[in-house]
């Protein structure tokens, strides 16, 4: 059997021909890509074998140990969430945000970091325009914090060292962040779960092997659905921010309006919601001058 004629077998079980792909350059490498290159039967029993736990409902991401997000790429399994697009965005907001400040070494923390995904792409993209800056992360989840510390290894490799110092601390939101960077933090950037506990059992299954710790939140004291950690981190970071400073968090479209006026009644004095890739409100920030 040839390479591409492995791919059009796997496309053909998993009705998605870029998955397929993912999976054939996965087990055979990516280079020499010859599509006519016989493919050895132990390889394809292998490619097979993934496809099988694909079509049974396993996330690709997990099936290949890692994924890319902006310019890193991240070992993934079932005890992170898999980096998103949308996130990607939302780091591209928080960056605007560093830039803004115009301060000479900021220091940003990256709230309920998971594979550390946020943190370590703002530490590659950060470091020649600020090579004294510092990266702080968070995670509740020991085993977040176990994946996180392996990215940042393999991130210092695949970006020969030109990486922001990282620290990963283990607790609740920014609790665990040492004491003395309370009013000296620039940027906050979070991801924090905000999917309402109602809607777990409706999530594609591929979403439900993912942590439901990453995924859901209470509601807010508002009442609104998966409000509560949004709000936590919005709280917290009132206190920890420098002034000038900023927070940007990721959220649902329709938590958008209650997270500016929940912004404001905390004193956030500029507040705002950027759009994501397909214009839906997705990046709050809220600024302290
Ligand atoms: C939506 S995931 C985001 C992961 C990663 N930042 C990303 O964007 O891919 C939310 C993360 O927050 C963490 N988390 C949940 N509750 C937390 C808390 N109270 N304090 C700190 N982290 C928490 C979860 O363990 C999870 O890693």
């Amino acid at each position: 059997m040839t390479r591409s004629e492995l791919v059009t077998e796997l496309a053909a079980t998993l009705g998605a021909s870029h998955e397929a792909r993912f999976i054939v350059q996965e087990v055979l490498g990516s280079s020499p890509p010859i599509s006519t290159s016989p493919v050895e039967a132990a390889d394809v029993q292998v490619a097979r074998s993934l496809a099988a736990r694909r079509g049974a409902g396993e996330p690709l991401q997990y099936l290949l140990g890692h994924w890319a997000f902006r310019t890193v790429d991240l070992l993934v399994d079932p005890r992170v969430l898999i980096p998103r697009p949308e996130t990607e965005q939302v780091v591209e907001v928080a960056l605007q945000e560093v830039r803004l400040l115009n301060v000479a070494n900021p220091t940003v923390v990256d709230a309920g970091t998971g594979s550390g995904a946020i943190a370590l792409a703002m530490a590659t993209e950060l470091t020649r325009q600020y090579p004294t800056g510092q990266v702080w992360a968070t995670d509740a989840s020991a085993d977040a914090l176990e994946v996180a510390t392996a990215n940042l290894d393999r991130v210092r490799v695949q970006h020969n060292s030109m990486v922001l110092p990282v620290t990963f601390v283990q607790g609740s939101w920014l609790h665990p962040l040492p004491s003395q960077l309370k009013g000296s933090i620039d940027v906050i950037v979070s991801n924090p779960p905000y999917v309402d506990a109602s809607e777990w059992a409706g999530l594609p299954p591929d979403v439900r092997c993912e942590p439901r710790s990453a995924l859901v939140a209470a509601p807010g004291s508002d009442g609104t659905p998966g409000l509560g950690d949004i709000e936590a981190v919005l709280t917290q970071a009132w206190t920890w921010l420098s002034r000038p400073g900023a927070v940007v968090i990721e959220l649902a479209p329709h938590q958008a309006d209650h997270a500016i006026a929940m912004a404001r009644d905390i004193g956030y004095g500029e507040v705002r919601v950027e759009p994501d890739l397909s214009d839906r409100p997705r990046a709050f920030v809220g600024q302290v001058a």
